[in-house]
Parts: structure tokens; C-alpha cells; sequence
């Protein structure tokens, strides 16, 4: 199967990197303005700007330009589409938009992260309205190169991409947060760069596996006037949890007003 990424930036790149790598691909063709910036080399991948010509020679397109792009990218590959799957990554543009925009083509949404480039992303997708279930088995088989899978329906997208699109984006933050707060109790950076992150991975890890309510693992390790109570109290006094739903709200709410600007610009 030939692939092209249509705007090797983070994410194209990511995802690319992750396609030429697997045998179910071919050849991988990635487009952007800038060739010369193009991180990818080697015998199954090639880079040009030339996106027209990318998405003629492949069977399968993949959409990673800004939506801000969109439009210019859409009207340079409409009339060479028709008949192929293409799954778009872009955050909050339609598939309803997308198809009007490429007639014949079958569309699918797909959100990863950038957790992509380490074969560790979640990828939610939700098909739109003529992608068939071979389609939807190719998608997986794509999507499951970097990482794992979910279905979702196309209503929760803006959701999805600000809880686990932008999500790396938080959680490095959390990281950073545990570093500062490792140095400000005497700990070398390194040693709470480590610390901070296995704790991270291994909680995830546990839930995960263990299938197990953060709320039953957070009792479990709080014992009374311990440690741990201490830290959670002004945590809890910081308003974390609140935090952390705004900004998911917000991240939200700024997907709907992207994808609202799209429409206009029509
Ligand atoms: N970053 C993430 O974590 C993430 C996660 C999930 C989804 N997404 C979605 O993925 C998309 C890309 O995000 P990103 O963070 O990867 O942005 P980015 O790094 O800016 O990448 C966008 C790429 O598109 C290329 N481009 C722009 N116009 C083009 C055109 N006309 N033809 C061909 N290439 C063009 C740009 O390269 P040149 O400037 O060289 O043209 C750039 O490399 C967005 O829609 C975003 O919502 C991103």
C-alpha cells in the first residue's frame, strides 16, 4: 500500500516515520513547502511539495496541514482523490467539510498524539459517511503502527483532541512541575526528571492493568497523617482537578471555534 502525508510537520512526520517502518506499507510520500526542513530519508520514503502529484501515486492520503492550510490543500488535491481512503488528522474540520471538499473520496477523522514518533500515541477516529468497513480495518491497521485505537463518534472529536491530542502538552507540564518541585526538595534534576517519569508511566501502567479507579489507588497509598495526605491537601488547596477540567473545556471549546472559522471561510 503507497501512503501520503500531506504536511510532514510534528505530527506527519511522527506518523510517517512510524508507516515506513511497518510492513504493511509500501512506500510512504510526505509533502510540505519546505523540503529541505524534512527530518525522513530512506528507501521507502520520499519528500517533496508537490502534494497533487503525492496524493495521485498513493492509494491511501493522509491529512496533517494545519487547519489554517486546509482549504489550500483540499482545492490542490479535490479532483485526484475520488475512489481513495483519506483519514484526516486535523483537529476540529468535519468530515462532512471534508468530503464536500474532496467528492468521491472516502474520509475517516483520526486524533492522535504526539506520542506517535515512540509508537505510544491513542488514536480516536470516527469514519464519515461512505467510508466502508474495509476501510475501517485499513485505518486500524495504519492508526495501530504508532500506537493504540479507539472508535469514537465524530460528536466527541473536539473532546478527544483536547483531552488526548493536546494531552502530552499537560502531562509534560505535570512533568515539569514534579522536576521543580524534585529540585526545591534537594533532588539533581536527572534524579527527579527519572522519578517523575517512570512514576508517571508505572501509575498509568497500574490502572491500567489492574483496571483499577485512581480513587481506590490514591486511598490505598494514603495513610493517615502521612506523607501523602500532606501533598494531596495542597494539591487539592490548588485546585488541580479544577484545572485540569478548564483547560480540557477551554482546549474544547477552541476546537469548536477553529472548526466554526472553517465553515466561514467556506
Ligand atoms: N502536534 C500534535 O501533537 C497533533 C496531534 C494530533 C493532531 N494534530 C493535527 O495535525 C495537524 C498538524 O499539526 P502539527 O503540530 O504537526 O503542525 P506542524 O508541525 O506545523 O505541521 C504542519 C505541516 O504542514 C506543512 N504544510 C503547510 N502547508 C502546506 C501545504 N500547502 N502543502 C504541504 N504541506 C504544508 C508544513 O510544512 P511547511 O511549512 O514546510 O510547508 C508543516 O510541516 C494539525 O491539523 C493538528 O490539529 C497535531
Amino acid at each position: 500500500m503507497k501512503v501520503a502525508v500531506i504536511g510532514g510537520g510534528k505530527i506527519g512526520e511522527a506518523v510517517a516515520s512510524r508507516l515506513v517502518s511497518s510492513d504493511f506499507v509500501d512506500f510512504v510520500t510526505v509533502t510540505r513547502r519546505t523540503v529541505g526542513k524534512a527530518q525522513l530519508k530512506g528507501k521507502k520514503v520520499k519528500v517533496t511539495d508537490d502534494n497533487e502529484s503525492a496524493a495521485t501515486a498513493s492509494d491511501v492520503i493522509i491529512l496533517s496541514v494545519k487547519p489554517g492550510d486546509a482549504h489550500t490543500v483540499l482545492r490542490q488535491i479535490g479532483h485526484v482523490v475520488e475512489g481513495k481512503l483519506v483519514i484526516s488528522l486535523m483537529a476540529a474540520i468535519t468530515a462532512r467539510n471534508i468530503e464536500r471538499a474532496l467528492p468521491g473520496a472516502r474520509v475517516v477523522r483520526a486524533m492522535p498524539n504526539i506520542a506517535a514518533l515512540v509508537g505510544e500515541a491513542i488514536t480516536a477516529y470516527s469514519e464519515g459517511s461512505t467510508a466502508t468497513r474495509h476501510d475501517i480495518a485499513t485505518v486500524e491497521s495504519l492508526l495501530s503502527t504508532f500506537g493504540e485505537t479507539i472508535h469514537v463518534t465524530e460528536q466527541m472529536m473536539d473532546a478527544v483532541t483536547a483531552l488526548s491530542g493536546s494531552g502530552p502538552a499537560y502531562i509534560a507540564l505535570l512533568i515539569e512541575s514534579m522536576v521543580s518541585a524534585g529540585l526545591k526538595v534537594g533532588l539533581p534534576r536527572d534524579t527527579a526528571f527519572q522519578l517523575a517519569t517512570k512514576t508517571l508511566t508505572g501509575t498509568a501502567g497500574l490502572l491500567r492493568d489492574r483496571m483499577m479507579h485512581p480513587a481506590e489507588l490514591r486511598d490505598a497509598v494514603t495513610t493517615p497523617a502521612g506523607t501523602t495526605i500532606a501533598g494531596i491537601y495542597e494539591l487539592e488547596k490548588g485546585s488541580v482537578r479544577t484545572a485540569m477540567m478548564n483547560a480540557v473545556e477551554a482546549a474544547t471549546l477552541a476546537a469548536r471555534k477553529i472548526s466554526k472559522e472553517f465553515e466561514e471561510k467556506g
